[in-house]
């Protein structure tokens, strides 16, 4: 299966499959580029960097491989200055690519890393998370973060090709598959309700994590955002930010729960769920509306509802969030399933309350 990022001459492909990694030294053939440097972490290089270092070497591509450290903590500056040294190093220029094995943290730091040497050198995402697949390896925001403050850092940088290989998340472990999921609950709500009615009816296939239909559900969900980044690359326009559905909150509560109790999937749960209760309430979407997002999400064995935090805190942290624009508050809410939209003028408190309703 194929996608492509429709951005004018920036345009590029995602290839998925089982088997997609092994495309990656014809694709870099096909460029020109002579060599690679693969940015990965020890447990995804164990597992899964093999066919990539296979397909290299087929094409006469001459491969690194350099570790990233494991966790949020690698999307510092500190963890790039060390890559540029490598880059130095290693003499990557514009016909080397660096490719990003892993996660959105290593997505997120090897783009970064990328693209601000050399003002930008060819890049390729190898996305092997469910957040990845879906999300973070397609649009080109790439950032690192600062003590205390996420995703401040960084710049647009597209990739020239993503390869989403499903039986990748085979090895996910089960927490942060089922965070991912909620992502792709997240971009079934906003813009597809076929999807949504799938995932309602195949939480067996899901729990299972059937290679076929997780295809389906990664092409699919891959789709919305391939979608709305081409319509709205560098968030414009309200497009993109339909992106951020029950993410306000999502971070809002991760932050005041510290980083690392929460996953983000799980708080963006709770954030969709809050979304959703405040919308009935407010006579923007049906009862029916609501009680399908809870219901889907309990399902996946996500948390629908905020335990042992102060609605305070949340506040605070939400009034800081940086979606919030000039200071209007802005939200993301669903009308109807798969047909999410801006709202203004909604009180951020109505949506902590609803965050704490069961
Ligand atoms: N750039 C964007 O548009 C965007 C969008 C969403 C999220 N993000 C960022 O993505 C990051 C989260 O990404 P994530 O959820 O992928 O987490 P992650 O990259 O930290 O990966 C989670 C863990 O799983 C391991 N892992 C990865 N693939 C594996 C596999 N196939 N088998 C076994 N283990 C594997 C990783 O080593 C890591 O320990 C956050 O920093 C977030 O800010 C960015
Ligand atoms: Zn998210």
């Amino acid at each position: 299966m194929r996608l492509t990022v429709r951005l004018g001459a920036r345009s590029y492909p995602i290839l998925f499959g089982r088997g997609a990694h092994g495309a990656i030294g014809g694709l870099l053939a096909g460029e020109g580029i002579r060599r690679a440097v693969i940015l990965t972490q020890v447990r995804i290089a164990a597992l899964h960097s093999n066919a990539i270092l296979d397909s290299c070497r087929a094409a006469g591509i001459e491969a690194a491989v350099r570790l990233l450290p494991d966790g949020e903590e690698a999307k510092t500056l500190a963890v790039v200055e060390g890559l540029y040294r490598d880059f130095m190093e290693l003499g990557v220029d514009r016909w080397t690519a660096v490719v990003a094995l892993g996660g959105g943290v290593t997505g997120d730091t090897a783009g970064f890393a990328a693209g601000t040497w050399m003002r930008g050198v060819p890049f390729f995402q190898v996305p092997t998370t469910l957040v990845a697949q879906v999300d973070s390896s397609i649009g080109g925001k790439v950032a690192v973060n600062l003590p205390g403050a996420k995703n401040v850092v960084g710049v647009f940088h597209q990739p020239r090709a993503v390869l989403a290989d499903p039986a990748c998340l085979k090895t996910l472990p089960e927490r942060e598959y089922r965070a991912g999921l909620s992502e792709v609950v997240r971009s079934a709500a906003i813009r597809d309700s076929v999807l949504f009615r799938r995932l309602e009816g195949s939480l067996e296939a899901l729990r299972d994590r059937n290679e076929e239909f997780l295809e389906e559900v990664v092409v699919r969900s891959a789709a919305v955002k391939a979608r709305i980044v081409a319509a709205d690359e560098r968030e414009e326009r309200d497009l993109r930010a339909l992106l951020n559905y029950g993410h306000s909150l999502g971070h809002a509560v991760e932050a005041a729960a510290g980083y690392g109790r929460y996953l983000h999937g799980e708080a963006v749960a709770i954030g969709m769920a809050a979304a959703a209760r405040l919308a009935c309430r407010e006579g923007i979407c049906g009862p029916r509306t609501l009680e399908r997002q809870l219901i889907l999400l309990k399902g996946l064995e996500l948390p629908v509802t905020i335990s042992d935090l102060s609605s305070g805190a949340i506040l605070n942290s939400l009034k800081l969030d940086k979606k919030n624009k000039g200071g209007m508050t802005r939200f993301v809410l669903t009308p109807r399933i798969g047909h999410a939209r801006v709202f203004t003028g909604l009180d951020p408190v109505r949506l902590v309350e609803a965050g704490f309703q069961s």
